[in-house]
C-alpha cells in the first residue's frame, strides 16, 4: 500500500501570492483550468497503488470541502481527506502530528508533495528507484542555474549510485545546482522514527547547554516549558530531518529532466499555467482548444466562457468560467479568471486578469516575457526591480485605450490613466 500526503500550508503562507490569494487560498487557484492541487491529484491518480490522499494544512476546515467533493467524484480510486493542524507545525511536524492517520492501513511508504510546485511529478520513476535501492527516502531533484540554486534545498549526490550525500536547505553559498523539487517518497518505518528522534533532540537540547553560548542567547531557550512544548512540535523536513537522512546511506535522489517550477509569487502562476497547458497539449487532452487561425495552442477555454471568433488567443492562455473576450482582442501568455471581460481590440500579454475585472476597448495590459529558465518573477527595468507579470486583482477596471505595464493592481481599482512599473494600492 502507498499513500500520498499533500502539504497545503495555511492562510499565513502564500503571502507572496497576493493579491490573488486574498480571494482564494493559493492551493485552489486555477492554472490551466484546474486548481493548483488538482494537478498533484492528477499525478497521484497515475500511480495504481495509491488508495488514499491526505491534505495536511492549517486552513479552516471548510476551505477544501467542495474541492474534495468534486475530486472524489473525478478520482474515485482514492479516498481524499483534509487534516487540519491547530497551528503551523512545519513540514515534518504536520506529518508527525497526523502519523496515526497516515499509518492507518499500514502503508509501507508514502509520497509527500509540496502543493506549491508545478512539475510532471514522475512518481512512478521515484517508486522504481525506491524499490531498486531498498531506500528509506527518495527525493525529486532538478538542476537549475548556479545563482538560483541557493534559494532552494540543495542536494549533493553521488551521480553513479544516486545516493544523497549531503542536504542543505537554502545554503548561504553554492554547494550544488541539484535542488529539492518538494516531492518525496518515504518509508514509514524510517521517517517517523527519524522525526521522533529530532523532536527528542530538540526537547533535550536546552537542558544540555549549561553555559551561555551565542546559540542559547536566543530567548526561546529560556521560555517556559509549556510554550517550549509547542515550539518543539514545529519540525521542518528540510532543516531537521533531511540532513540526517543523508547520513543513513539509504536516501536517494531521482533527477527529473522534465519541467519544474515553484509557485510562490502571483506572477509565477503564468509560467505554471504555460507548462501545465503544454503538458496537456502534448498528451492530447480534450480540454485543450483545437488549433485554428485564431487559436495558437496551447489554449484552454472554459466551456462557459464566450470568446469572439475574431479574437486571437495563445499560446499559453487560460480563459476561466463565464469570461468574455471581445472581437479583435489579443491574449497571449495569460490567465483570464472567472467572469472577467476583455473588450474588443484590447491586448493582454504576460498578465493575469482577476475575477470580474474589466479591460476596456483598445486597452493594453502587459508584462514582460522572461526566459524559460528563469526561476524569478521580478526583472530589472531601468535599474529598478519590477514584476515581469502584470496582475489585476479581483474586480479591477482598465479604461478604454489605457496601458498598464508591469504592474500589480490590488482588488477594486479603476485604472483611468496609463501606468507602468507600479504596485497600485
Ligand atoms: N501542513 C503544513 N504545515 N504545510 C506547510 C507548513 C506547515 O506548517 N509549512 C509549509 N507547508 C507547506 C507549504 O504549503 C508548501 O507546500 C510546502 O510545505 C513547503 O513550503 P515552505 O516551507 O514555504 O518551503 P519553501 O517552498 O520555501 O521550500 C521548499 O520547497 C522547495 C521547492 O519548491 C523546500 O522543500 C525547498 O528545499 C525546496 O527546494
Ligand atoms: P500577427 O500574427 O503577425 O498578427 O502578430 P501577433 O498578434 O501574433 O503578435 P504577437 O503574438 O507577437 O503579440 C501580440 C501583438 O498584438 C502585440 O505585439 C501587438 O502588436 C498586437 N496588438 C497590440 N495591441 C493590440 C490590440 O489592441 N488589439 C490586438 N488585436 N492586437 C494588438
Amino acid at each position: 500500500v502507498t499513500k500520498a500526503v499533500i502539504l497545503v500550508g495555511g492562510p499565513s503562507r502564500g503571502t507572496r501570492f497576493r493579491p490573488l490569494s486574498l480571494d482564494v487560498p493559493k492551493p485552489l487557484f486555477d492554472v490551466a483550468g484546474h486548481p493548483i492541487i488538482w494537478h498533484c491529484l492528477k499525478a497521484v491518480s497515475k500511480v495504481p497503488d495509491i488508495k488514499e490522499v491526505i491534505l495536511i494544512g492549517y486552513y479552516e476546515e471548510n476551505v477544501f470541502r467542495d474541492f474534495i467533493k468534486d475530486s472524489s467524484r473525478e478520482f474515485p480510486q482514492f479516498k481524499i481527506q483534509y487534516l487540519r493542524e491547530y497551528q503551523a507545525l512545519g513540514t515534518a511536524g504536520g506529518l508527525y502530528h497526523f502519523r496515526d492517520a497516515i499509518l492507518k492501513g499500514r502503508p509501507d511508504r508514502f509520497f509527500v508533495l509540496n502543493s506549491d510546485v508545478c512539475c510532471s511529478f514522475p512518481l512512478e520513476a521515484m517508486l522504481k528507484l525506491f524499490e531498486e535501492k531498498d531506500a528509506e527516502a527518495v527525493i525529486l531533484g532538478t538542476r537549475i542555474s548556479n545563482d538560483a540554486a541557493t534559494n532552494f534545498g540543495c542536494i549533493v549526490s553521488d551521480s553513479h549510485t544516486k545516493r544523497v550525500l549531503h542536504y542543505v536547505e537554502k545554503p548561504e553559498s553554492h554547494i550544488s545546482n541539484l535542488i529539492n523539487c518538494g516531492v518525496y517518497l518515504f518509508a514509514t518505518d524510517a521517517i517517523f522514527p527519524s522525526i521522533k528522534s529530532a523532536i527528542k533532540r530538540k526537547t533535550e537540547r536546552p537542558r544540555m547547554i549549561s553555559y551561555p553560548s551565542s546559540e542559547n542567547l536566543d530567548s526561546s531557550f529560556m521560555a517556559d516549558p509549556e510554550e517550549d512544548g509547542e515550539r518543539n512540535e514545529v519540525m521542518r523536513l528540510e532543516q531537521d530531518i533531511l540532513p540526517d537522512l543523508a547520513d543513513s546511506n539509504r536516501f536517494f535522489v531521482h533527477e527529473t529532466k522534465d519541467f519544474w517550477r515553484q509557485i510562490k509569487t502571483a506572477g509565477s502562476a503564468v509560467p505554471a499555467n504555460a507548462l501545465y497547458l503544454q503538458k496537456a497539449f502534448q498528451s492530447q487532452s480534450e480540454e485543450i482548444t483545437p488549433p485554428s487561425a485564431n487559436i495558437i495552442p496551447p489554449v484552454f477555454i472554459h466551456p462557459t466562457a464566450q470568446v469572439d471568433p475574431t479574437a486571437k488567443l495563445g499560446p499559453n492562455v487560460s480563459i476561466g468560467p463565464k469570461a468574455i473576450i471581445g472581437a479583435g482582442a489579443r491574449v497571449k501568455d495569460a490567465i483570464v479568471l472567472d467572469e472577467a471581460e476583455i473588450k474588443h481590440d484590447a491586448c493582454v500579454l504576460y498578465a493575469i486578469i482577476g475575477w470580474n475585472s474589466r479591460v476596456g476597448a483598445w486597452a493594453r495590459v502587459e508584462g514582460t516575457p522572461t526566459p524559460v529558465s528563469n526561476h524569478n518573477t521580478t526583472i530589472i527595468k531601468n535599474g529598478v526591480k519590477v514584476q515581469s507579470i502584470t496582475i489585476l486583482g479581483k474586480e479591477c477596471g482598465v479604461g478604454d485605450e489605457v496601458r498598464v505595464q508591469n504592474c500589480i493592481c490590488l482588488p477594486y481599482k479603476e485604472l483611468k490613466r496609463d501606468v507602468a512599473n507600479e504596485v497600485i494600492m
